[in-house]
């Protein structure tokens, strides 16, 4: 499928990588951007080959917010009869893990974005930041709530209320990112490296872990220690699970049925 505002391909085994391409609006997130992402994610989800994907941008931009352009002239009852950026919440849907390679802008719905994604590696020159603020509004994507359980109550609304941006190394710091690396494109290729080492493993165990990690982070302790014991008894039911003990206890590299 030919995609004007994205790039997609398949750069390692089981690997989908989708750069966000719209350089002349540093990736600006605009609802047809956002179209064909939904799309080239549910495409990667369902070809039955690919087991983890990686989103990433340019060098100067993962995305520098939603698209203000579009937005400007917006009223209340248009955005809510649209149900305006529910769109967004389709990646949060996809059973295959995404990790975002952010290098440069993560602003508003930027970095919204890369908090959708499971797992967050970013470049030396990472900006992210809510700064829907001077725009006389507030994050739409899920910015208040994601970032608030990410780094804590104190500094989320610091952020939020200042607009004031932070950079890789304190997005690390403060658990947002998992990992910042030297250059933009180490980033990438830490990320794909990442994907393909998840790949590698059972789709049915790795879909699980996805659920259960969400789990922790959407829902409360309790109904999570419940939940994770509930699925790590049906994976019993599994194939790979017998695929895996049995291989390592004959010292043997497991062969996946993901099944
Ligand atoms: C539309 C954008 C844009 C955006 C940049 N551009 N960000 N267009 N929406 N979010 C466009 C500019 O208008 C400009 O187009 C071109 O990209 C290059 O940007 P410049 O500003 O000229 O670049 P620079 O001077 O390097 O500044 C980079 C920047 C700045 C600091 C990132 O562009 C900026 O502040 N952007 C807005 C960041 C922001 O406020 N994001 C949050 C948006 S609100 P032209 O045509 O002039 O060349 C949001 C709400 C989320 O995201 C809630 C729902 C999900």
């Amino acid at each position: 499928t030919a995609y004007e505002f994205i790039l997609t391909s398949t750069p390692r085994p089981g690997v989908g990588q989708i750069t966000i391409n719209r350089p002349k609006a540093l990736n600006a997130l605009s609802t047809p951007l956002m179209k064909e992402l939904n799309a080239a994610v549910k495409s990667f989800a369902t070809d039955g080959k690919t087991g983890a994907i990686v989103l990433t941008g340019s060098e100067r931009a993962f995305a520098a917010g939603a698209d203000i352009k579009e937005m400007a002239p917006l009223t209340f009852s248009s955005a809510y009869k649209t149900d305006f950026i529910q769109l967004w919440s389709d990646l949060t849907q996809c059973p295959i893990p995404i990790i975002a390679a952010v290098n440069g802008y993560a602003l508003g719905g930027g970095c919204e974005l890369a908090m959708m994604c499971d797992i967050i590696f970013c470049g030396p020159k990472a900006v992210f930041g809510q700064p829907e603020i001077k725009l006389g509004t507030i994050p739409g994507g899920g910015g208040s709530q994601r970032l608030t359980r990410a780094i804590g109550k104190s500094k989320a609304m610091e952020i939020i209320l200042t607009g004031k941006n932070f950079s890789g190394k304190e997005a690390e710091k403060w658990g947002l990112a998992s990992k910042v690396f030297e250059t933009a494109e180490a980033t990438v290729e830490g990320a794909l490296e990442t994907a393909e080492t998840i790949a590698g493993y059972g789709g049915v165990a790795v879909k699980a872990a996805k659920e259960v990690v969400n789990q922790a982070y959407e829902g409360n302790l309790a109904e999570g220690v419940k939940y994770e014991r509930r699925m790590f008894h049906a994976l019993f039911a599994t194939k790979d699970q017998k695929i895996g003990m049995t291989a390592f206890a004959e010292k043997k590299k497991p062969e996946w049925s993901h099944e």
